[in-house]
């Protein structure tokens, strides 16, 4: 996977703001003439959006849930995510890894150290080194803001019902994993302007020299 094209993932809780600056970001990645994919999880595939549709509004266990996500994940990295690099295109991914470590590790208080395991075993495909996100941009936002916007928005999901002690513990998930790998995690104040964080998204990404 060496000539291989970009990969940035968008993480935050829910609510963070995340869904129109990965809109944007696609739309000014294909003015700079890239080829854009832009996908999610869980899902972005057939078979990656049935274990969506079960992981959302079905009660389970913790590890049984990280399983479910790591499965989802093999799936979208083999069909879509390696393909769309291979060809060098820019793949904009609405979560990724980062969300397991956050939601299933800090928020349910799964074992870190397990899902490190899971990690690599999802992520390294035949012949490749072990896949990551080039570039993550962490949308953080206070638990207790972003539920003041979710409110009334939808009807929530199994994790959007979730108490705000909850979020702010993904938030936990979401350091840690920065602090551990900063040169890819770009942390965006998602309290400011809609304008201020888009300039924020732009700047992260001009900085590596994709736009
Ligand atoms: P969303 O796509 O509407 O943000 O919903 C996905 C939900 O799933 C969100 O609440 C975060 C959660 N999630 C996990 O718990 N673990 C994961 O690995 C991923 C990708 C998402």
């Amino acid at each position: 996977m060496s000539s291989r094209g970009i990969f940035i993932t968008f993480e935050g809780i829910d609510g963070a703001g995340k869904s129109t600056h990965i809109d944007a970001l696609a739309d000014a990645l294909r003015v700079a003439g890239r080829a854009v994919t832009r996908t999610r999880e869980p899902g972005g595939t057939p078979l990656a959006e049935q274990i969506r549709a079960l992981v959302l509004h079905q009660d389970m266990d913790a590890l049984t849930e990280a399983l479910l996500m790591f499965a989802a994940r093999r799936d979208h990295i083999g069909q879509l995510i390696a393909p769309a690099l291979a060809r060098g295109e820019a793949v904009i991914c609405d979560r990724f890894t980062d969300a397991t470590f956050a939601y299933q590790g800090g928020g349910r208080g799964f074992d870190w150290g397990a899902l490190s395991l899971l990690e690599r075993l999802a992520q390294t495909l035949p012949d490749a080194e072990m896949l990551q996100p080039d570039l993550t941009l962490w949308f953080d936002l206070p638990a207790a803001v972003a539920a003041a916007r979710l409110a009334g928005a939808r009807t929530p999901d199994k994790f959007e019902a979730q108490p705000v002690a909850f979020f702010e513990a993904v938030r936990g998930g979401y350091a840690r994993r920065l602090s551990a790998d900063l040169a890819r995690f770009v942390r965006i104040d998602a309290g400011q302007s809609r304008e201020a964080v888009w300039a924020d998204v732009r700047c992260a990404v001009q900085d590596r020299g994709w736009l």
